[in-house]
């Protein structure tokens, strides 16, 4: 039982120190630049050729934006809504992504 009560202690810090490292909700704010090309819902949109990104896993999300941002991946439609961006802001940004579905 102690073993038990634990466990959920490091699995609640766990979880609290991830929701403070990323915020859901300042992403849903700064996510509002990227519908046009990526739908409200993130379902990606053909006529802007830009892919389907709702559910997409959050650290794949902030590899692909860091990438964009580096010009490791090169994405001159996106670019210049992503230049100015913050690790933080593509954190938050992929929490709230993640989440979409
Ligand atoms: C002007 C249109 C446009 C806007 C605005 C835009 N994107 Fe994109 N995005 C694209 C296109 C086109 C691609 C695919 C090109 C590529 O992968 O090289 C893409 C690719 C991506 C990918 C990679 C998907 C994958 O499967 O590898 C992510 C993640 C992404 N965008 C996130 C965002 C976020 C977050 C924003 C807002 C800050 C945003 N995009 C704004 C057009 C846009």
């Amino acid at each position: 039982m102690k073993v038990f009560a634990l466990l959920m202690t490091v699995t609640v810090l766990v979880l609290a120190s991830r929701a403070e490292a990323q915020d859901a909700a300042r992403g849903a704010t700064l996510f509002k630049t990227c519908v046009e090309c990526h739908g409200q819902n993130g379902e990606g949109m053909a006529s802007q050729e830009a892919p389907r990104i709702a559910g997409q896993y959050d650290w794949y999300i902030v590899s692909s934006l860091q990438a964009f941002k580096k010009k490791e991946r090169n994405n001159p439609k996106m670019y210049p809504f992503i230049e100015k961006l913050s690790d933080q802001d593509f954190k938050d940004l992929a929490a709230h992504v993640s989440r979409l579905k």
